[in-house]
């Protein structure tokens, strides 16, 4: 089974990008259902459509509740149904920018699972946190998982903060290191196995390491996926 490269372009790039954008893709790699791009969530349509039998589609958010009077967000089923297979939950803009906390985040998680949706749940550490990463990781998971049965659609992605969009890579140990522990406390708390992926400054430069490391079950990507080019080079480094 090949790794799991994920786009995530944040709020960047515009609908007029999206055909240029899968046809690169399409010409440079082929789809194995393991190349997801997180797009803003009104382009989820659009961009599924495009994309399909190439990339799926994911969304980088989405609220807990089914429906109600919250202005402005989008619930986990009207981003499943249009087109997202995977929904971004737990991101470390969203934790910081948005005061996401990990009780909430939980909420999302178990009601975007109950939608059908495969999550990616954000984890990791500031840069002021590093020295003891492990407590921050371990609240994150624990909380983050709680009354989560099933873990089959869950992925966990280890972003240290410090390494996202500030060119700043994990070490090749910081990384292994990270990663065992993500897998072990999922394991000891929830007797449940995960994959991990690694994200933070991930590039075309970088990235044929960061996937050999065993640890690494795939890769997150900001801001070297906004350009199509460079994507397909990350996939080809699998
Ligand atoms: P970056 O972002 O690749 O630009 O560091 C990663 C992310 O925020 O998911």
């Amino acid at each position: 089974m090949s790794k799991l490269i994920v786009a995530n372009w944040k709020m960047n790039n515009s609908f007029a990008d999206i055909q240029d954008y899968v046809k690169e893709l399409r010409r440079q790699v082929k789809g194995d259902g393991n190349i997801v791009v997180c797009v803003p969530s009104v382009m989820l349509k659009d961009f599924s459509t495009s994309a399909r039998g190439i990339a799926q589609a994911g969304a980088q958010n989405c609220h807990y509740a089914e429906k109600g009077a919250f202005t402005g967000e989008v619930s986990a089923k009207m981003v499943k149904d249009a087109g997202a297979t995977y929904v971004l939950v737990g991101h470390s803009e969203r934790r910081e920018n948005f005061n996401e906390k990990n009780e909430f985040l939980n909420k999302k998680l178990n009601s975007a699972l109950s939608c059908g949706l495969k999550v990616i749940f954000c984890v990791g550490e500031k840069l002021e946190e590093k020295t003891k990463y492990k407590s921050v990781l371990k609240k994150q998971i624990i909380e983050g998982f709680a009354h989560v049965k099933d873990f089959a659609n869950i992925i966990v992605a280890y972003e240290p903060v410090w390494a996202i969009g500030t060119g700043m890579v994990a070490t090749d140990l910081d990384i292994e290191r990270a990663h065992k522990f993500i897998k072990s406390v999922v394991k000891e708390y929830f007797g449940a196995v995960v994959p991990v992926l690694y994200g933070g400054s991930v590039k075309p430069s970088n990235a044929k390491e960061i996937l050999a490391n065993p640890e690494v079950d795939g890769v997150l990507v900001g801001g070297a996926s906004l350009n199509a080019s460079d994507f397909a080079s990350i996939i080809l480094s699998r």
